[in-house]
């Protein structure tokens, strides 16, 4: 039987715990779950991409078949490379979704072999967005229980 794998793509400047309920989630679902750390042409990130992927396997320690990657290129042309059947993302208010429907129908064009699954979010992750955190934790504002403690950590480091 072969092995089905998802990818859960983002650029994660920082996981959140948001992020960590998503790919719990699509992991349970799933043989195998690829996180995969993208650069986001349209944001200017605080953490190094090599920070993010250490960030992320922190965070994800706990779950045996997920492993993180980071990638530069067309997410499309990655999700073929690395054999997935799905792109798991998570959806939290109406406005997550038109942006999402929109790189949806881009990656289907692009990789029509490979479907996007959206999980919503749980409630009290509804408005829980790494920038949010970035913008409370820059401010020296406490973000504990809103992203996992080595973030946490990290944030603190950063905005000392
Ligand atoms: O966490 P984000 O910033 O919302 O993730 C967006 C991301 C990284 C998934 C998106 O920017 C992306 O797919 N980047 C890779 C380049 C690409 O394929 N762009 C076209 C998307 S339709």
């Amino acid at each position: 039987m072969s092995v089905r794998r998802v990818l859960c793509p983002g650029s994660f400047d920082p996981i959140t715990n948001g992020h960590v309920d998503i790919i719990e989630r699509a992991a349970a679902l799933f043989d195998e779950c690829i996180v995969a750390i993208f650069r986001n042409a349209a944001k200017a990130p605080l953490f190094e991409v090599r920070e993010r992927v250490e960030l992320c396997r922190q965070a994800l320690a706990h779950l045996p078949n997920v492993r993180v990657e980071e990638s530069d290129g067309l997410l499309a042309d990655y999700a073929r490379s690395r054999g997935v059947s799905a792109l798991a993302k998570g959806l939290r208010v109406v406005s997550d979704f038109e942006y999402e429907v929109q790189m949806a129908h881009m990656n289907k064009r692009l990789a029509p072999e490979v479907e996007t699954i959206f999980l919503v979010a749980r409630p009290e992750h509804a408005f829980l967005s790494s920038s949010i955190v970035k913008d409370v934790a820059r401010f020296g504002g406490d973000v504990s229980g809103l992203v996992p403690e080595p973030v946490r950590r990290a944030l603190e480091a950063k905005f000392r």
